[in-house]
């Protein structure tokens, strides 16, 4: 492991981003002992002015319960915060920069004996429209200092541009400044523990193997649902929509972790490069393969503007053009102010064959990934119902975590990516020729909606969402089995 001087620097310190998730990360890998006070110091850098106590005070209440924490989980809160320098300037102009390079190399020289190092993280906590400027003045001021060794990452949110071309033109702008490896695009659902299980499960398991093609898969979907709306954010979401904001994303990375070809090993590069084979094998997305919804209410808010034509709901069906998949729709749904929040893969395979049971009519069997709230994953199946009579009846092979792994915590995606961008592991994260090619199968789509070509749906808060949609996934092969509900096992 890399010894010396650590400097995590969070731009944008003061924003929605850095207090609700990349402080709380970094405050749990602290209490974890993966930050070690004799190496690590924080900086938060942003335009407000505001004193090291005040950035402080700001997070606190982020990083544990205001009430009814213990005073152990106070002391360790204080602690963390005592790492934090707060240094105030613009995202442009060199004077902040210097300033900012002045105080990391000051804590790098007040803690490196001789052989320490510099390593040095920029976490861009900010919209994408700063981070040419950001990067430039990073490149220009702040570097390691070569002499110590060590090393300059740059960790990068979403949104990356608004479609291919914008995108490419920020890949360009920053790969100008740092050189792939340099570079961590955060996808937070690689950070998932059951996002991060898929490979494990597809290419450790002989159940799997011999099964997952289209000889015996009909259908594949990839679902999102939150139960509440935009949320104080319409402002953002409206620029974006759905599909940038979660299917472009989200939902494409889990669907290459589901399709992809076995990696020639676990090295991030082999796993990213069979990822992007599947992204470039996607057919053009079809319009009647796609349903649009808005949801009602939506334009109330002040920041929307009243004829938005942005969705907050899409179905679309994707078609894999490869030995493995031709035939198969890979359908990926995600909506807000739904009826419900949950995140899950559901495989649904084909009918069996000279069935003499009656198999159809109970459900086929599918393959469950609950990616969230309450990981699990479940086997639908068909067995005989337990009594005299020889009658079927569909169940589960429940492999529920919180029954199984009961007093194991499962970790925040941002902790456990956030670490990885600290021991320099690219492999949950999004290389830049992925981005291009998921943008690739999305933007003439976007371009149609951005132009008012197509038009979403209205749907009530709360429901499933437009009945359109149902229809397109009925249409699509999906069959629904009635009278027969998951339930997940209460502990
Ligand atoms: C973000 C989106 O990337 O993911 C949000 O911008 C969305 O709109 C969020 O609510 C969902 O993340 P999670 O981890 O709660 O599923």
């Amino acid at each position: 492991p890399e010894i010396g001087c650590l400097s995590i620097i969070v731009l944008g310190a003061s924003g929605d981003l850095a207090k609700k998730k990349t402080f709380p990360a970094l405050f749990n890998l602290y209490r974890q002992g993966f930050l070690q006070p004799s190496e690590v110091y924080i900086f938060g850098y942003a335009r407000t002015k505001i004193s090291d106590d005040e950035l402080r005070n700001r997070i606190r209440g982020y990083l544990i319960p205001t009430k009814g924490a213990s005073s152990e989980q106070s002391e360790s809160v204080s602690k963390f915060l005592q790492l934090i320098k707060y240094v105030c300037g613009s995202y442009d102009g060199e004077e902040g920069f210097q300033l900012l390079d002045k105080e990391i190399s000051e804590h790098e020289i007040s803690r490196n004996s001789v052989e320490g190092s510099s390593r040095r993280l920029f976490y861009l906590a900010l919209p994408p429209s700063v981070y040419p400027p950001v990067c430039k003045m990073i490149k220009h001021c702040c570097m390691n200092k070569s002499d110590l060794g060590g090393w300059t990452r740059i960790v990068v949110e979403k949104p990356f541009g608004k479609d291919l071309d914008s995108s490419e033109k920020l890949s360009t702008q920053i790969g100008e400044l740092f050189e792939e490896p340099q570079i961590y695009r955060i996808d937070h659902y690689l950070g998932k523990e059951l996002v991060q299980n898929l490979l494990v499960l597809r290419f450790a398991n002989r159940f799997f193997l011999p099964l997952w093609n289209r000889d015996n898969i009909d259908n594949v979907q990839i679902v999102f649902r939150e139960d509440f709306g935009t949320d104080g954010r319409g402002g953002y979401f409206d620029e974006y929509g759905i599909i940038r904001d979660i299917i472009q994303n989200h939902l494409m990375q889990v669907l290459c972790l589901v399709a992809m070809e076995k990696p020639v090993s676990l090295k991030p590069e082999h796993i990213r490069d069979e990822k992007v084979k599947v992204l470039q094998s996607v057919l053009p997305i079809e319009d009647k393969e796609v349903v649009l919804g808005q949801y009602e209410g939506y334009t109330d808010d002040p920041t929307v503007p009243d004829h938005s034509n942005t969705p907050t709901f899409a179905t679309v069906v994707l078609r894999i053009h490869n030995e493995r998949w031709e035939g198969v729709p890979f359908i990926l749904k995600a909506g807000k102010a739904l009826n419900s929040r949950k995140a899950e893969i559901r495989v649904q395979f084909k009918d069996v064959p000279g069935d003499i049971f009656k198999c159809k009519k109970q459900g086929r069997n599918e393959f469950v990934i609950r990616l969230q709230p309450l990981e699990a994953m479940y086997m639908k199946l068909t067995v005989k119902q337990p009594g005299l009579e020889m009658s079927t009846v569909q169940s589960e092979l429940d492999l529920s975590y919180g029954q199984r792994y009961q007093g194991i915590t499962i970790p925040e995606a941002y902790e456990r990516l956030i670490l990885d961008t600290i021991r320099g592991d690219q492999q949950h994260f999004v290389r830049r020729d992925e981005l291009k090619a998921a943008w690739e199968i999305f933007t003439p789509l976007l371009h149609r909606i951005d132009n008012g070509e197509m038009k979403p749906i209205p749907y009530k808060p709360g429901s499933r969402g437009p009945a359109e949609a149902d229809e397109l996934l009925e249409k699509s092969g999906y069959v629904q089995t009635r009278g027969y509900i998951w339930i997940p096992p209460t502990l």
